[in-house]
């Protein structure tokens, strides 16, 4: 079967992973119109604000954007008619970890995934090409296929790929246009094959043919799983490494610099911090344990199952120094936390380190000032919410305080705990800060950012992950 050009793209999911994603794609491709659909009205809304106050934060995006909307791209709120008129169609909907019932805390929550697929079958009333860009546990490609069969009309062929997204939010628009590699799973039919060339020519338009990959669907599954399984492990590594620079007085930086100039171990991904957040790490992770324990592998799970445990340790020694510096009390004391987003330069919270944090603090029954130059008010108080379900939201309200800048947020403080990586917390002018706190002042530093020496100068009493401490 030759493949066949693809001029209609739908993608249903408009958020971090399939927005900027099918943005790139109409840029790339001004032949190929495509549509962006989403349930979320008010998501779907700011995509189309007259003054690109877009819903996701995101640098590069609002040029694409602004370079694509109106022309080949489009964003909306009918699905039906998406699904219609669609050739290929990009499931980009989110995939939690299920909250209860078989695996929950593990296995991921599909259900929007299955409701996206039923969607399609219903309404489709010619053949398609079904892309699974979420990312889903293997074997979900079979499952929606077999949806898929079951439902369709006559004449309606479906096609399943499975086609991982490997951005990184913060970057995402420079690693879509410049990725490391595409990767397609396909059945090795030669149907399958056929629709796994057909979206290989989309990705053709900019990316060079070596970087496009093509697999199983099972492997392309299992290759996004295992891709962010082994980032995150560096990181833990990383981590377990750094609690034992701070016990012997070896620095991490250090550490980490002499490892990874090994070319076979290689630089990135060795920067000790206060743990990894992000909607994909612990939930990717999560679903490998699940997997393996299904297949009855239960060291493989245990294995894997370190990597997330690690992390929750690493978030839990941090706030434990924090404590025992400032005389092993905090009660009453003002502690200002500089970052909320799960790293630099995005507005998302999921799984953010900044969330645990406060919550112990919280309840070390201190107070806390938070500042974030992207993170929206209601988000915050969204999750510390969520983190501590029993306490109502006025009793969170009485403890935290939401700033809007970091100068406001250290005002009359006792510590000031840097959680994320933002550029403006190392030029921060912090001569001014020191003189607005309480003395003696300390800064916690959980992601390597600042000169610990220069702020030492100043008369801070400053400490660092993975290194004993200064002042
Ligand atoms: C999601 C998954 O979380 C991740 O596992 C996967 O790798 C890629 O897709 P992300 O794009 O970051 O990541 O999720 P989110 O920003 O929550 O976007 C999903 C969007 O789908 C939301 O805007 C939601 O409103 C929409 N949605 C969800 C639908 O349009 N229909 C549904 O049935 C469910
Ligand atoms: C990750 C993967 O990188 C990406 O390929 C996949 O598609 C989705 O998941 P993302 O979660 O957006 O992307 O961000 P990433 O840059 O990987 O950072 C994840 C977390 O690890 C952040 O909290 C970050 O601060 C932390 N991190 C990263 C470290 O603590 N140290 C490092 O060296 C790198």
């Amino acid at each position: 079967m030759a493949s066949t050009k693809v001029t209609k793209v739908l993608c249903i999911g408009a958020g971090y992973v399939g927005g900027p994603t099918c943005a790139v794609i109409a840029l790339k491709c001004p032949h190929i119109t495509v549509t962006i659909v989403d349930l979320n009205q008010a998501r779907i809304d700011a995509w189309n604000s007259p003054d690109f106050k877009l819903p996701i934060y995101e640098p590069g995006l609002e040029d694409v954007v602004r370079a694509c909307r109106g022309r080949n791209l489009f964003f909306s709120t009918d699905v039906e008619k998406g699904i219609q008129e669609a050739e290929l169609i990009f499931v980009s909907v989110n995939t939690p970890t299920k909250k209860s019932g078989v695996g929950a805390g593990f296995a991921a929550d599909l259900n929007y995934v299955e409701l996206a697929t039923r969607q399609i079958a219903a309404v489709a009333t010619s053949s398609k090409i079904v892309v699974e860009k979420s990312t889903v546990p293997c074997r979900t490609a079979e499952s929606m296929r077999t949806i898929l069969e079951a439902n369709s009309k006559p004449n309606c062929r479906f096609d399943i790929l499975s086609n991982p997204e490997f951005l990184a939010e913060g970057t995402a628009i420079a690693d879509l246009f410049n990725p490391d590699r595409v990767l397609i799973g396909s059945l090795q039919t030669p149907e399958g094959k056929a629709a796994c060339s057909a979206l290989a020519d989309i990705y053709g338009n900019w990316v060079p043919k070596k970087q496009i990959l093509t697999v199983g669907l099972w492997s392309s599954e299992l290759s996004k799983l295992a891709a962010n399984a082994m980032l995150a492990q560096r990181i833990s590594s990383v981590n377990a490494l750094s609690a034992i620079c701070e016990a012997t007085g070896a620095n991490i930086d250090e550490v980490s610099h002499a490892v990874g100039y090994d070319s076979r171990v290689g630089p990135k991904f060795l920067k000790a911090s206060v743990g990894f957040g992000g909607s994909c790490f612990q939930k990717d992770i999560l679903n490998l344990v699940y997997l393996s324990e299904s297949l009855h592998l239960p060291e493989v799970a245990a294995y894997w199952r370190q990597v997330v445990e690690m992390n929750e340790y690493q978030k839990r020694r941090f706030s434990k120094r924090v404590v025992d510096t400032l005389f092993n009390t905090i009660t009453g004391k003002r502690i200002a936390v500089l970052g909320f987003a799960f790293k630099a330069d995005t507005g998302d919270t999921r799984e953010s380190a900044a969330i645990t944090l406060i919550r112990d603090f919280q309840s070390e029954r201190a107070f806390v000032n938070v500042y974030d130059p992207q993170v929206v008010e209601e988000q915050i108080w969204l999750d510390l919410s969520e983190a501590s379900p029993a306490s109502p939201l006025e009793n969170i309200k009485k403890q935290v305080k939401i700033c809007k800048s970091a100068l406001e947020a250290c005002k009359d403080a006792e510590a000031v705990v840097i959680a994320t990586e933002w550029k403006e917390f190392k030029e921060i002018n912090w001569s001014e800060v020191y003189k607005h706190m309480k003395k003696p002042a300390f800064v916690f530093d959980g992601r390597l950012l600042v000169d610990a020496q220069k702020l030492t100068d100043i008369g801070f009493k400053v400490t660092t992950i993975g290194r004993p401490a200064l002042g």
